[in-house]
């Protein structure tokens, strides 16, 4: 049933208004501090930027229903990054540059604006075409689009219709777009670069060329490129599709790489010191980081790619990850929620968690684990009386977060259920953020992260720490809302 695949939120009749408010009052698996969409579909965040004294953040919505149909950008602006408001639709595709969705893009924020960059989706017939558009949001919380729109018109020679997700970047006087693209000629993922002495007016100049040696490189497409300074480095990160496994990295149906490196546009090369996949666990994709951040720079990410989730059910799908503030320690990338500290967060019963477990009281919490040096084997468990469980072990270094016994695929899945990482550090501490369906597990201080989803019917839940030594570990459970 897809007849409203392609249909705008300005045509929603007064029964679609009827469901969507239904849907809205729904809380089953309803995550409290990540965003959710009100009803529909939510997938990449777009147009992150601090301006005009806020936070705002878009994110690509299809209003209608649980599958990727017509994508609108969702509006949210937000004081402390935690609490948000929502603003409904404010790029609606109803012109013909994008006929067939407004597809990601990120915001720059200069002369008291922040100009969204985003693709126009055109389909014709099975052909597909890609313009590079702008929409302006200013201090009166208006979102316009520009009069010259498309800013690029289609795709340069040589390149597929898979030309999207515009990031802008400003080195010098010059602006430079970053676009996930397609080789024609092989079909291979690249990234291109176009610049811009104003903003409104690109040059094509060519592929990046990212000077690594990776069968990352092999993707078929690559989406969502971003590009920020990080504590003196550049960073590279971008989402490539039909990358194979490679030992335990890459075990999504799409995954996130970052580099840390140089750039260098007017050889149009990035040298990379360092590379990795950016999340380690089973859901995380399309990341963007905010523009203009007055304080870390900041990231946040949709939490999946998979098409079903039982969430479905309840007339919504998917959520976004927590922002994550990002710095670079021993040349690697670090990421820490930023929400976790803030006066916003309600939190309540701090409490130790002996070895017995406890019985939760509610499924949005953190739970701390400090002082890992001595033990060697730590298991977290997560687990029902019906035998769901959801567990993190660590095993002389070796990370496994395994989601069997909680798994919500219908179907056999290709992925498997276990997501495994050694690292080369002991580790110290856990940091477990859990949301009603999806948990960030923080590592080291976000040396690594494991993004999940669960789906927790109305059930208790146990929380139990075992270790091997049965040594007194130092725990911190809270609950949080806001
Ligand atoms: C990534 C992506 C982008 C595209 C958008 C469409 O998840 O496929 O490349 O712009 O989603 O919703």
């Amino acid at each position: 049933m897809q007849q409203q695949k392609y249909k705008t939120i300005n045509t929603a009749t007064e029964l679609d208004n009827k469901n969507f408010e239904e849907i809205k009052l729904k809380t089953l698996f309803r995550p409290l501090f990540h965003i959710s969409p009100p009803h529909g579909l939510l997938n990449d965040p777009n147009g992150f930027c601090y301006f005009n004294n806020q936070y705002h953040l878009f994110y690509q919505w299809f209003p209608f229903d649980t599958y990727h149909g017509m994508k609108h950008w969702m509006h949210l602006s937000s004081n402390d990054l935690l609490t948000w408001s929502e603003h409904g639709s404010k790029i609606t595709p109803l012109e013909s540059y994008e006929s067939h969705g407004a597809y990601s893009g990120g915001a720059v924020v200069e002369n008291d604006r922040s100009y969204l960059f985003y693709t126009g989706n055109v389909k014709r017939g099975d052909e597909r075409d890609a313009n590079q558009c702008l929409a302006i949001l200013d201090k009166n919380n208006q979102v316009t689009k520009h009069a010259l729109n498309p800013v690029i018109e289609s795709v340069p020679q040589g390149y597929t219709g898979h030309v999207r997700d515009p990031k802008i970047v400003k080195r010098g006087s010059h602006y430079f777009m970053l676009l996930g693209a397609q080789r024609e000629a092989d079909l291979s993922g690249e990234i291109i670069v176009y610049q811009s002495p104003d903003l409104l007016d690109w040059e094509f100049k060519g592929t990046l060329d990212i000077q690594v040696n990776g069968d990352f490189l092999d993707a078929y497409m690559y989406e969502c490129p971003d590009l920020l300074e990080v504590d003196g480095h550049d960073v590279l990160i971008f989402s490539p599709q039909g990358v194979t496994a490679d030992g335990t990295r890459f075990h999504n149906k799409f995954n996130v790489i970052y580099c840390l490196g140089q750039v260098n546009f007017e050889q149009l090369t990035f040298t990379v010191s360092h590379w990795d996949e950016l999340d380690r666990g089973f859901d995380f994709y399309a990341p963007q980081t905010m523009a203009n951040a007055p304080e870390k720079q900041t990231l946040i990410a949709w939490a999946g790619t998979d098409e079903h989730l039982p969430s479905e059910q309840q007339g919504w799908i998917n959520c976004l990850t927590l922002t994550r503030e990002l710095t670079v320690e021993n040349n690697r990338l670090i990421q820490r929620p930023n929400i976790i500290n803030s006066d916003s967060l309600i939190k309540q019963h701090g409490y130790q968690l002996n070895h017995q477990g406890v019985e939760l009281e509610s499924l949005s919490f953190s739970l701390e684990v400090n002082n890992l040096s001595n033990e060697k084997n730590i298991t977290i468990s997560l687990q029902t009386q019906s035998g769901k469980e959801l567990t993190l072990t660590i095993n002389n270094n070796t990370i496994t977060l395994d989601r069997a016994l909680y798994d919500h695929h219908t179907q056999d899945w290709e992925y498997g259920n276990k997501r495994q990482h050694q690292t080369d550090y002991d580790i110290n501490n856990i940091h477990f953020i859990c949301d009603q369906s999806i948990i960030e597990i923080y590592i080291n201080d976000g040396r690594d992260v494991f993004t999940c989803l669960f789906f927790p019917e109305q059930e208790n839940h146990q929380l139990t720490i075992s270790t091997e030594k049965g040594a007194d570990l130092d725990t911190q459970l809270t609950y949080l809302t806001i």
